[in-house]
């Protein structure tokens, strides 16, 4: 399973040979001017909530590679107003079973509009369960008790987690979510974008790694396999 990293909280995860593509914010983020968005790859794009950080790409995207976009009903609304429409609505506790694998919603602690306002509905997390691999991509949450029955109910191989603070869970939410979902195993998210989620990095994975637990911070265009 191919990872690639775009910057903040999107990244691009191949699934049984298909390209999922997770909350695309590149061409607006100053740390990811060296990414180029047309040539991203997407035949899935998910998108958590409407704030513009998740969002901003995602009509382009969906538009140059036609990919199936999977978002809550609002978003789904909102964007086929913008013209997308390979569009797939779900919302919270929804599971679907595609091409690669399944997708559930999951909840999240936070907030959601759209760029210009639009009520944005609930924001949520993605499970993704595949022959290949588990994970839960948490998108922008605080720690929140739901998050034991995504570890009761299932294997999660890895998981992909905020830790910047300030508007979602910082560092040690993060390790205290690691228990509620029963995986070590972190790649870490929506830090350093802003000057309100700067951290130390060091100090971050130490503090993991203090706890037995590893958290990975990958650099803007890497690409990592698990
Ligand atoms: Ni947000
Ligand atoms: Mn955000």
């Amino acid at each position: 399973m191919n990872i690639t990293y775009y910057g903040h909280s999107c990244f691009g995860i191949e699934v049984n040979g298909k390209n999922l593509l997770f909350d695309p914010f590149i061409t607006s983020n100053e740390l990811a001017k060296h990414i180029d968005a047309t040539a991203v790859k997407a035949d899935y794009i998910l998108i958590t909530h409407g704030h513009e950080d998740h969002i901003a790409d995602a009509v382009a995207i969906a538009m140059r590679t036609n990919a199936v976009v999977v978002c809550n009903w609002e978003i789904f609304i909102w964007l086929q107003k913008q013209g997308v429409e390979n569009i797939h609505p779900m919302n919270i506790g929804g599971k679907k079973l595609f091409d690669f694998g399944s997708i559930k919603c999951v909840n999240a602690a936070h907030s959601s509009s759209l760029p210009d306002g639009s009520y944005g509905g609930n924001p949520m997390g993605f499970v993704i369960e595949s022959s290949d691999k588990n994970f839960y991509y948490a998108g922008d949450t605080a720690l929140t008790s739901d998050m034991k029955l995504i570890g009761d109910y299932r294997q999660i191989d890895f998981a992909l987690l905020p830790i910047g603070d300030n508007f979602t869970m910082g560092v040690d939410n993060a390790i205290i979510a690691t228990e509620f979902i029963k995986c070590d195993d972190i790649i870490g998210m929506h830090y350093e974008t802003f000057g309100f989620i700067k951290i130390d990095k060091s100090s971050a994975i130490n503090r993991f790694n203090r706890q037995g637990k590893k958290l990975t911070l990958l650099e803007i265009g890497e690409t990592i396999n698990k």
